[in-house]
């Protein structure tokens, strides 16, 4: 895996045709996201969002980078320890340093990794970037349509269903509206899994802090998406599952290596966990 400069700069020497729907007047989740991790694949429109976030909300680009470092240390625990072989990162978002198939990747190269968002950006970067790759893939779906995705010929041709993989839904339920039913599509992945599959979960937190519902008031102006839930809701998502050590924590807390901040003042703020079929 790639240091994040030598990523960006072979990444960046990458010429990407965007796709003319793309439209930079309007802040993107994907595109923003991709701001506050230090990535260049945004607009004026998304950094203005983030920047007038972060005039209420210091943390929000600390939210974004912890949740991506959860992120990563998951599925490192996933493919080195879980011996997962197949992923489906649902809500990907644009590619960055130490993508989802990086990570696999460098434990073993065999890792299929199937990767879904709903955003075409990431669909034009990520196709880029993974013109060379037979064991990864890109779709474009919605990740309220749970069906969809499960039921795509990437899908199909890629994962064996019959055989254990994991879900990964890292940042991507909480910006699903209540009428989306975020839990209805948690469950519809869980049911889907094979026993011995599992299911990664990080999510906004609403952890009994004015600031978190004054964050959620924010992004629904900004992006219109970003909801934060309790402890109750994210411990639903995973009904039924074998929860991984240490159980749903808050995502600094979930198995920290060197570099997670567990001191971060904005640790309330992002719960996180995975969950195991039996
Ligand atoms: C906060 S980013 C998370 C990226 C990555 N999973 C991570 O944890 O680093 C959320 C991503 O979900 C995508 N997204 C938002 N709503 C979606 C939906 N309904 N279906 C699929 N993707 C969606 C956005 O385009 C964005 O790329």
């Amino acid at each position: 895996m790639s240091d994040p400069e030598t990523w960006r700069r072979q990444y960046m020497s990458e010429p990407v045709q965007l796709p003319p729907e793309i439209d930079t007047t309007v802040p993107s989740v994907a595109r923003g996201y991709d701001y506050a991790l230090g990535g260049k694949n945004n607009f004026e429109v998304d950094r203005v969002a983030v920047d007038t976030l972060f005039k209420t909300f210091p943390g929000v680009k600390e939210l974004a980078l912890d949740n991506r470092a959860f992120l990563r240390r998951g599925v490192h625990y996933l493919v080195a320890e879980a011996g997962i072989k197949q992923i489906i990162d649902v809500g990907s978002g644009l590619p960055s340093a130490g993508n989802v198939h990086e990570v696999a990747h460098a434990i073993d190269p065999s890792v299929r990794v199937l990767y879904v968002d709903i955003d075409p950006i990431v669909l034009a970067h990520a196709r880029a970037l993974l013109a060379e790759n037979d064991t990864t893939t890109v779709i474009q779906a919605d990740a309220a349509k749970p069906e969809s995705i499960l039921g795509a010929t990437e899908t199909v041709e890629l994962i064996d269903m019959d055989r254990p993989y994991a879900v990964l839904l890292s940042g991507i339920l909480h910006h699903l509206h209540d009428e989306q039913d975020p839990q209805g599509v948690a469950r519809t992945f869980r049911e889907a899994l094979p026993s011995g599959g599992y299911l990664l979960n990080s999510n906004f937190l609403d952890d009994d802090d004015q600031r978190a519902r004054d964050l959620d008031r924010d992004l629904a102006v900004s992006f219109g998406t970003g909801r934060f839930r309790t402890w109750d809701e994210h411990r639903a998502y995973f009904e039924g599952l074998e929860i991984v050590d240490p159980g749903l924590v808050y995502a600094n807390d979930w198995r920290p290596d060197g570099h997670t901040k567990v001191n971060s003042p904005w640790h309330g703020f992002l719960s996180a966990g995975i969950g195991r079929k039996p």
